[in-house]
């Protein structure tokens, strides 16, 4: 028995950055978020009979040991649904995961990659779980992995981890999404370790919070009425804000760099010199850039950045494309 699903990362607009509960990824804010459409997650998962069962894992060719965080995953399942504890007790589970991107360089490729278990596990474990539960249930291997099981825009909210689709990946035909790739290489603190730190450092920790909620509402609107300048702003405040955060947290997390911070300038440069917003940067837990901006500015903006790329400072500039989302393969 096995199956195959591909899932693709989503890009926060208002980031989760703090954990209520740290065991179940229960976040202190809510999120919203936008599929990534060019880049994706393929994982097999493959149920054979055994008796002793056990779980290996494969991740990009290499053999690694499974995570607490997959083995918190198994747990639930097990505690949800008696056949998938009947099977893991008589069948060995193999996962074999790769991902077309940078694994674990601020590309979120923790939250293709937790979805798309997810959503195999229960494929093949408990056919009957409902979107809601597979998502809570790739929120115990990675929060913003539960953002990944629909496409489009989604909702992830703080006070009862609902997963909502706010708009599909076909409501906003003209928004471009482009990353911007300044470093491929591992982040030097993890999302979850960054995350206390600023909890037990940050003094404008629950501030950021409150500042987030907030904006939630206003960016939701923003996506429903596709208005770009508004969305821009608020996207651009909410990075900027999390990485405030991140620099007086102490010791300080610094997941920009001088190629980040010279994406930042471009794309205000460029802003100032229109009426109002062509382009909006934002950053997760690390210095690579997604760009948001719409079709009869794409051409511009990408030429901006490309100057960037000729001085050296960034190494490539891909278009994602919206969508995502995570799907089983026939
Ligand atoms: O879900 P995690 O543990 O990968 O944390 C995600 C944190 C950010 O990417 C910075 C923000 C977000 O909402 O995706």
């Amino acid at each position: 028995m096995e199956v195959t699903v591909e899932s693709h990362p989503n890009i926060a607009l208002v980031k989760y950055w703090g954990k209520a509960d740290a065991a179940t990824n229960t976040p202190i804010n809510g999120s919203v978020s936008i599929g990534m459409q060019n880049v994706k997650t393929t994982t097999n998962v493959h149920l054979e009979p055994a008796a002793a069962p056990s779980i290996e894992m494969e991740l990009n060719g290499m053999p690694v040991t499974p995570s607490q965080r997959v083995q918190n995953m198994i747990d639930y399942l097990i505690s949800l649904s008696p056949p998938a504890a009947e099977l893991l007790s008589t069948h060995s589970l193999k996962i074999t995961s790769s991902n077309s991107f940078p694994t674990g360089a601020g590309m979120a490729s923790s939250a293709s990659g937790m979805a798309a278990l997810a959503v195999a596990l229960k494929t093949l474990l408990a056919p009957t779980l409902s979107n809601q539960t597979t998502a809570t249930l790739a929120r115990l291997g990675s929060g913003s992995a539960c953002r990944s099981i629909h496409p489009g825009f989604v909702r992830w909210d703080a006070e009862n981890g609902i997963v909502t689709q706010v708009a599909t990946d076909k409501h906003w035909p003209e928004l471009r999404l482009l990353a911007v790739v300044c470093c491929a290489e591992k982040k030097a603190v993890g999302s979850t370790e960054g995350m206390l730190r600023s909890a037990a450092t940050c003094p404008f920790m629950d501030r950021r919070a409150e500042v987030a909620s907030a904006r939630l509402e206003d960016v939701e609107s923003a996506i429903i009425s596709k208005d770009f300048p508004k969305l821009a702003e608020e996207v651009m405040r909410d990075s900027n804000d999390l990485h405030a955060v991140c620099l007086s947290s102490y010791p300080p997390i610094v997941y920009l760099s001088a190629s980040s911070l010279a994406v930042i300038n471009t794309v205000h440069a460029l802003n100032s010199s229109h009426n109002s917003p062509i382009a909006a940067y934002t950053f997760d837990a690390g210095p690579n850039a997604m760009i948001l901006t719409t079709a009869a500015y794409c051409k511009q903006v990408k030429w901006a950045l490309s100057e960037l790329k000729l001085a050296g400072s960034v190494k490539d500039i891909i278009d994602i494309g919206v969508g995502g989302g995570t799907v089983v393969q026939p």
